[in-house]
């Protein structure tokens, strides 16, 4: 197995592709160990879970401390679930297992310290891009000359994020855009812009291999993949039902009986947050690479009214459908 040290991996940041690729290519091999991921939220938490869970040293950073003890409460209680399922019969090797895993992360609010040892930094703060510039200058002066600088942003540029840095930093940032919840979802788009050195794009799949997930890589274009796919199908859904076509229901039955989609476009929009939904699509039509003034984006009178009653979702307990039955229970 290919053993890694930092000043190894620095070499083979100037090695031939074909070589590189025979080495970054097996999950085993991914020169990445030492993982900082900067957010303790929904999504931080469960990037540092999986990164730990595939044996990878990690530092949680947040500038909260409470969003911290939150973040291990969430990675404690998911763990369980895993280990309930891994180790069926044998609860105390479950117990120990999901020690060992939450071991492996340590917690900080300093980001220069959380940083200073890391191959990568996964950023997760809240989706601001005044916030990730001044991050991602932060990160670039702290971390180590050979560390990856990756953003989990859904709707950012990953060029804007990476403005202000210089060439040779801009060639180790890219996007890796994990799925909620990440414990669960297999895929990870690697987001390469256009400053994204190929090296970092084969060092950033290896390590999306490594921890047990699909690497998808695409240019840095709104939405990247899956949401510039879905976005327009959500918009598009809730204008049928503003035109009185169908009830919220029947869409969303229609979809999922007659298109195999697991949730209908109704539950979708609610899991995903509906001021999120309004946020992306209203950035996307105001300022959207290629998409300024495309009429999916255009802003929908139903969205707008829920999103002022603060009907967010599944979060809020109420957007399309109603969910404060279920939370009592
Ligand atoms: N929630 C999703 O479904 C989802 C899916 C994919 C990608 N994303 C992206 O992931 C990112 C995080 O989303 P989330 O839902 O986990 O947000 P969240 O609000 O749950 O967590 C954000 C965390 O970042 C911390 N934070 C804010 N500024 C910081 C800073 N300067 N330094 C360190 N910590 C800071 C906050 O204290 C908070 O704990 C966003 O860019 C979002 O677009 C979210």
């Amino acid at each position: 197995m290919y053993k890694y040290t930092t000043s190894s991996f620095t070499t083979r940041l100037g090695m031939r592709p074909i070589v590189a690729r025979a080495l970054y290519s097996s999950s085993a091999s991914s020169p990445i160990k030492r993982v900082a991921v900067v957010g303790g939220g929904q999504m931080g938490a469960g990037i540092a879970q999986v990164s730990a869970t595939f044996e990878h040293g990690v530092t949680l950073i947040d500038v909260n401390a409470e969003a911290l003890e939150r973040g291990q409460k969430y990675m404690a209680k998911s763990l369980a679930r895993v280990a309930k399922k891994k180790f069926p019969a044998e609860p105390n090797v479950a117990s120990d297992w999901v020690e060992a895993v939450l071991g492996r992360v340590r917690p900080t609010t300093s980001l220069s310290e959380g940083v200073r040892s890391a191959d990568l930094v996964v950023e997760a703060v809240v989706e601001n891009i005044g916030v990730k510039q001044k991050l991602f200058g932060d990160i670039a002066q702290a971390a180590p000359g050979h560390c990856l600088l990756a953003s989990n942003t859904s709707s950012l540029p990953i060029g804007r994020i990476a403005e202000h840095l210089d060439a040779e930093a801009k060639a180790r940032t890219l996007g890796l855009h994990f799925f909620n919840p990440v414990p669960q979802m297999k895929l990870v788009e690697v987001v390469r812009a256009e400053h994204t050195g190929a090296q970092a794009i084969e060092s950033a799949v290896a390590f999306v291999e490594s921890i047990g997930k699909a690497p998808a890589v695409c240019k840095d274009t709104p939405g990247f993949i899956v949401n510039r796919l879905l976005l327009p199908y959500m918009m598009e859904a809730i204008r049928l039902l503003e035109r009185g076509a169908a009830e919220a229901r029947d869409i969303d039955t229609a979809m999922k009986l007659g298109a195999g989609y697991p949730m209908g476009p109704f539950e979708l929009c609610d899991y995903v947050g509906l001021d999120t939904l309004k946020f992306i699509t209203d950035g996307w039509f105001k300022e959207g690479d290629g998409l300024r003034g495309d009429k999916a984006f255009a802003a929908s009178p139903k969205l707008d009214e829920l999103v002022a009653a603060g009907h967010l979702g599944v979060k809020s307990g109420r957007g399309f459908y109603d969910y404060s039955a279920s939370k009592k229970k």
